[in-house]
């Protein structure tokens, strides 16, 4: 059996399949829309979320499968004190495969050590990784750019508690000669664990989006983590640090492509959504797309 709880735990290879399969289901989707019946799959949110949960409950419902769960722990038995292991080992009497939320890094972990039948997905923890916006991001990138190699990857923002950039990150370091600017004021600057695994000349860190952004071939926006911050001050102080606006993409390279997990809030300005470079609502498509051959792939299921 196996979980995805970081981005690693899938080769290159592997990658591979699931964007063939990804491929395939955008071509024929039909082929696919009983792949997974009589599958149940668990949707267990600790934490709130529009496009993770939504498209994995649609990933579920396109491949013939069911979906339980709660989108509000508030309504869960969590409230009562139940352990999140006790949970899990509760909910795998119920369900096929589980993907789950928690505000805690190294939750999703946690529950796929007690588990033995259910593979667990892990759709964010706290400030840690976020594989499946991962999945998302890369195979936009590839339909995109065609490959990973020789790519300038841009990440700015938020690179201190965003775990859609340390999760982005990890996965594509493994590719041939990708390189990464960090964009960043001082106070959310890459966390050395995040950045300690690149090779030195394949990353920059700077402040100034302006003074690099003609070198990318990627540009990838992240909104400041309001929930991780202790201070409301320095969230205020921090959080339109960046705005991205028409003005500042003139030097842009014309087939940069922007992307953004999602949700925005003002670090790109309304204006840009018209750009053809802008792909970021494309984005969450190909994550409901790449969230079904996830699917099938853990539950090896097969059309
Ligand atoms: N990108 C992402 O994780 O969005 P949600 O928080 O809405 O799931």
């Amino acid at each position: 059996m196996k979980h995805l709880i970081e981005p690693l735990d899938f080769t290159t290879e592997e990658y591979e399949e699931i964007f063939r399969l990804v491929d395939d289901i955008i071509a024929k989707p039909d082929d696919y829309s009983h792949v997974c019946d009589n599958k149940l799959l668990a949707s267990l949110f600790f934490e709130p979320s529009t496009r993770t949960r939504l498209s994995f409950e649609t990933a579920m419902l396109r491949l013939g499968g069911q979906v339980i769960g709660f989108s509000d722990a508030g309504v869960s038995s969590s409230t009562k004190g139940e352990t999140l292991l006790d949970t899990i080992r509760v909910i795998e009497n119920y369900a096929d495969i589980c993907a789950m939320r928690h505000p805690k890094e190294g939750a999703a972990l946690m529950a796929s050590k007690v588990v033995k039948t259910m593979p667990i997905i892990n759709a964010g923890d706290g400030g840690h990784f976020h594989p499946t916006q991962t999945l998302a991001d890369l195979i936009t990138i590839r339909n995109y750019k065609g490959s990973f190699d020789d790519l300038t990857v841009g990440l700015c923002g938020d690179l201190k508690f965003g775990r859609t950039i340390h999760s982005l990150v990890r996965a594509l370091n493994r590719y041939e000669n990708v390189k990464f600017i960090f964009i960043s004021p001082e106070e959310l600057k890459m966390p050395d664990p995040f950045k300690n695994f690149i090779d030195k000349e394949n990353y920059e860190e700077t402040r100034d989006l302006a003074s690099v952004i003609d070198d990318l071939d990627v540009l990838y926006m992240s909104r400041v983590q309001k929930e991780r911050f202790v201070s409301s001050d320095e969230y205020e102080r921090l959080k339109d640090y960046y705005i991205l606006n028409e003005e500042k993409l003139k030097n842009a390279k014309e087939d940069m492509i922007i992307l953004h997990p999602l949700p925005r809030v003002n670090e790109i300005a309304p204006e840009v959504d018209k750009d053809p470079r802008a792909v970021y609502f494309e984005q969450t498509k190909f994550g409901m797309y790449g969230r079904m051959a996830l699917i099938m792939r853990l539950l090896e299921a097969r059309k």
